[in-house]
């Protein structure tokens, strides 16, 4: 299993991970869900594995959900958890999920999910996602697609924020680009400029096939599975960041 607390973003750093991605940035892809997920009905009860800092913990709560997350990382749950109370994030990792019926809905974004170290592991994480859903319940995922990356490293993107020293003290580069057809890179440098703090780092996402991902949820039971390329929900185009529904 890849532990995230063994990148920065997550471990060491991940309490400095909303001043470099704050909640703003995912708006509409949270209106988009909290919309697909009200449609479904029932009492709302929502697991969003991989919920990092909570911003979409925060979002449905507000919208009127009963939402729970679950991450392996105590430096992203620290800030999920002064969001929406402790009572709703769990410490633990996606390959352990255990629950039974106990969902409407399951969500995982920004690519949560392509940090399964395999096709395998990642059909075990649905299969369980499918069983700890109710019947008619829904499945959200945002995953990681290769097939549409540069093939080499491009140019980086810079993001510059306000950090505790002012308007731009906070700059992340990242870039993304494909290994081969199933295997996103991801680089992020992070730099508070006040706190003279800085880290560097490759992510290796794996399973980064949307096709592929979708394909491991049908053998894992779910249904009506559509790979859509935004949340402006038309089909999947050009996009390395689709989304993929379904339900059980
Ligand atoms: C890019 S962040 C996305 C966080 C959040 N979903 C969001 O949209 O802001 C990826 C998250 O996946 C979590 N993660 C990595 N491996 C995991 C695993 N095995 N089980 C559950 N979550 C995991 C990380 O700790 C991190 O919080």
């Amino acid at each position: 299993m890849i532990d995230a607390n063994n990148y920065q973003l997550y471990g060491a750093f991940g309490d400095r991970y909303d001043l470099h991605t704050p909640a703003h940035h995912y708006q509409h892809d949270h209106q988009f869900l909290i919309q697909r997920i009200q449609a479904i009905g029932g009492l709302g009860r929502v697991l969003d594995v991989g919920c990092g800092t909570g911003v979409f913990l925060e979002k449905a709560l507000a919208a009127g959900l009963d939402p729970i997350g679950l991450d392996p990382a105590p430096a992203m749950l620290q800030l999920a958890s002064q969001k929406v109370g402790k009572s709703r994030v769990r410490l633990g990792y996606m390959q352990d999920l255990d629950d039974q019926k106990a969902f409407n809905a399951i969500t995982a974004l920004s690519w949560s999910l392509n940090y399964c170290r395999d096709y395998e592991e990642l059909c075990t994480v649905l299969t369980r996602c499918k069983e700890a859903l109710h019947s008619g319940g829904g499945l959200f995922l945002q995953v990681a697609h290769a097939p549409h990356a540069a093939k080499q490293a491009p140019d980086f993107f810079m993001d510059y924020e306000v950090g505790p020293g002012g308007p731009q003290d906070i700059v992340l580069k990242y870039r993304f680009w494909a290994a081969d057809n199933q295997t996103m890179m991801a680089e992020y440098n992070f730099e508070c400029i006040s706190m003279a703090d800085s880290f560097s780092e490759v992510h290796v996402l794996k399973v980064a096939d949307a096709i592929l991902v979708a394909r491991a949820a049908e053998e894992a039971g779910f249904i009506d599975l559509e790979i859509l390329e935004d949340y402006g929900g038309g089909p999947l185009e050009k996009t390395i960041n689709p989304f993929i529904v379904g339900r059980v």
